[in-house]
């Protein structure tokens, strides 16, 4: 499979709180009719979920929750309902609000908790970063785990040619392993990170604790992580675009919006912002697999 162009969502929190003075299912809604109106002139190849797709295990207000009686998985709703209108191939990956065992996670999404997806000349790691305290049976807002360094060594070593690209709900780079951050430092074929969870779209530069490598937020299609006007990180997603001279670029796109905030509305035109690129030109000797 080549890929040009890719798409991340997180934290979409199809849920029991309506946000911005919009109905959930009406949010949602407007996801996926926004993305299907991208894929007309910016069409994606495949869709990555950084996790956060629900609130299935937190139990404030004893609302919502897989937990209580009868038990609701917003996971599977998502699933059944948005995910599956994707116009293109969608993958998922959990986050702290997604806490199931692997065998159920499995059996909702029909992906394992970490897997890696293979494409062009790239392979996205898709890890899971809270692996803790698996199937609760009480309030739970996850248990952050580290960075499974044995899965990207592994994959560093079947593919030394591809560019590899780590992705996760949350890397807590204050918490990782020195192993993490030698993997990272020493290996140029890790390009960036990709994660959700704080909700915003920034891109948080590379540093000695990520070998230099940076973080690319994904955003949220939910409710913003910063105080006062939401508009700095609204609804929307991340892209990451592949061009032919090598060139990788990635921004978060934000499609028209108009909902309320407090007293007042917010209101968003469509437009691009948090841009990062790179150039990696290709290895054109090797034989990059475009089979699949
Ligand atoms: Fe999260």
């Amino acid at each position: 499979m080549i890929i040009e162009r890719i798409i991340f969502l997180s934290d979409v929190h199809d849920c029991h709180i309506d946000w911005y003075g919009t109905k959930t299912a009406d949010r949602m809604e407007k996801m996926v009719k926004d993305i299907a109106e991208r894929q007309k002139t910016h069409p994606a190849d495949l869709f990555i979920i950084l996790g956060d797709v629900s609130l299935d295990f937190w139990m404030w207000n004893e609302k919502g929750s897989y937990l209580r009686t009868p038990s609701v998985s917003n996971t599977d709703h998502f699933v059944k309902n948005y995910m599956t209108r994707l116009p293109g191939p969608a993958y998922i990956i959990p986050g702290n609000h997604e806490q199931y065992g692997n065998e159920k996670w499995m059996e909702l999404t029909g992906c394992p908790r970490s897997y890696i997806i293979e494409g062009g000349n790239a392979v996205f790691i898709l890890l899971d970063n809270f692996a803790g305290n698996l199937d609760p049976t009480e309030h739970s807002d996850g248990t952050h785990t580290q960075t499974n360094c044995d899965m990207v060594k592994h994959v560093l070593e079947q593919y030394p040619e591809y560019l590899i690209f780590l992705c996760a709900h949350h890397f807590d780079p204050a918490t990782e392993s020195e192993e993490f951050r030698e993997l990272l430092a020493e290996n140029d074929q890790i390009v960036a990170l990709f994660q959700g969870h704080t909700h915003l779209s920034n891109v948080i530069p590379g540093d000695e604790r990520t070998g230099g490598k940076p973080i690319l937020q994904t955003g949220n299609y939910s409710y913003t992580g910063v105080k006062g006007d939401p508009s700095a990180s609204f609804w929307g997603w991340r892209e990451l675009e592949f061009e032919d001279d090598g060139t990788i670029r990635s921004f978060y796109h934000v499609p028209e919006s108009h909902a309320r905030h407090g007293e007042g509305t917010v209101d968003v035109e469509e437009h691009d912002q948090d841009e990062w690129e790179i150039c990696i030109p290709f290895d054109e000797d090797y034989e990059y697999d475009e089979e699949e």
